[in-house]
């Protein structure tokens, strides 16, 4: 048997999240469980809301009809059209059901709109630092990552954005709020967007962190904005339920290629192996689409954890939104640094396995108590590098 050059290859790329995978397991070794401290991983650390839990029993004990076979590859027209409702009412951009495929999960969906619009060559803009499965996601469907840097704010920079597009781009993906720096893109500079962005471009507004957002912050409507935007949508973190992948793509009917582009899309999420969205979870997302999970465990775990990295000497801005904190590293070797926190038995992942060197992405989904007890370990880890300086 032989592995693909391609994914060989890729994998050797991806191997950040691989590598912390396995020095957690070594370290849980050495030290015993309960003194590692892992802030690598994006799974939300609680459990559904219960009023999720309760639409799904009601969904399973009503056995619909024709509840568990295969449906249209877009999705329950029901069910979209119930999606649609609430989108509409939320962006002013008047969704039908027809413009909603429901997915697996904001990968399925972005997956699937790369796979429809991407011919070999193509670029896509992606915004750097950036969720690495991105440029998987891109290469998947033959096209080229074009990776544009943001501000010192981690905001998009328009003026590098505009010089970055070509006659090949087919698409720039915006995420806001941002894994991993926790940004939440301003209206401004969405308007800003919406003037720079010309056809064939499409923006693919990736937002499954819409709901998680701090201090009463709440991310201006992507959709209402910038008029060449689709949403690629998913309750995989508003609804702790990342296992259940479920999300949909809404593609905006004011855009000239909105048909034969939903049917690309259709089309793809079939080829693609996804077939359609898991059927019982169409049903509940679509009882309760609203659902999310207490935001406010994070933004407390947020606080405590900036507040105390700020006052040991850290640079740890506060996130506005998802459940990342994003600070600088205090040597600009973020590897070097990250090896350091490891001999105090805290995982974290290197702003480089973001295409950001010198930071360090650290998730609020670790448990409270692990993360208070975590805090000694990061005033030795810059304390151990103030001294060598
Ligand atoms: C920015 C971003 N986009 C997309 C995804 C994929 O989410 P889903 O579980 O909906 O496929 C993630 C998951 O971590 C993410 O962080």
């Amino acid at each position: 048997m032989s592995i693909s050059r391609a994914i060989a290859e890729q994998m050797e790329r991806s191997s950040w999240i691989r590598r912390m995978f396995e020095i957690g397991i070594q370290l849980r070794k050495e030290r015993g469980a309960e003194n590692v401290f892992d802030f690598t991983l994006g799974n939300p650390d609680v459990e559904p809301p219960d009023v999720v839990l309760a639409a799904l029993s009601r969904v399973v004990a009503e056995k619909r009809p024709h509840s568990h076979g295969y449906m249209p590859n877009a999705g329950f027209p029901e069910v979209r059209a119930r999606i649609a409702r609430g989108l509409a009412e939320r962006t002013a951009v008047p969704f039908t059901g027809d413009d909603v495929i429901m997915t697996t999960g904001a990968a399925g969906a972005i997956n699937t709109v790369l796979k429809s619009i991407l011919d070999p060559g193509d670029e896509v803009i992606v915004l750097n630092p950036y969720f690495p499965e991105y440029r998987f996601y891109i290469e998947n469907h033959g096209g080229r990552v074009v990776a544009v840097e943001t501000d010192d704010r981690f905001q998009p920079d328009i003026s590098r954005i505009a010089r970055a597009i070509t006659p090949r781009t087919k698409a720039l993906i915006l995420n806001s709020p941002n894994n991993p720096t926790g940004a939440v893109y301003g209206a401004g500079v969405l308007r800003q967007l919406n003037g720079i962005v010309r056809e064939p471009m499409i923006v693919i507004s990736d937002e499954p962190y819409r709901p998680l957002t701090f201090d009463g912050v709440a991310p201006p409507e992507t959709l209402s904005i910038i008029r060449r935007a689709v949403l690629a949508w998913s309750w995989s973190k508003a609804m702790a339920i990342a296992g259940e992948r479920i999300g949909y793509l809404a593609i905006p009917p004011h855009l000239a290629e909105a048909g034969p582009l939903r049917n690309a899309c259709t089309f793809a999420n079939r080829i693609l192996g996804y077939i359609n969205a898991p059927a019982i979870w169409q049903w509940v997302v679509a009882e309760v689409p609203d659902a999310t999970v207490d935001v406010s465990q994070y933004q407390a775990k947020r606080d405590l954890l900036c507040d105390a990295l700020t006052a040991m000497g850290y640079d740890a801005p506060r996130p506005q939104g998802s459940y990342y904190v994003f600070p600088r590293t205090p040597i600009p070797d973020d590897v070097a640094f990250i090896r350091v926190l490891q001999a105090e038995g805290i995982l974290a992942v290197p702003g480089s396995g973001f295409g950001r060197g010198g930071y360090m992405r650290l998730s609020l989904t670790i448990p409270r108590a692990d993360l208070e007890r975590s805090l000694a370990g990061f005033a030795r880890a810059i304390h151990s590098q103030m001294a060598l300086v």
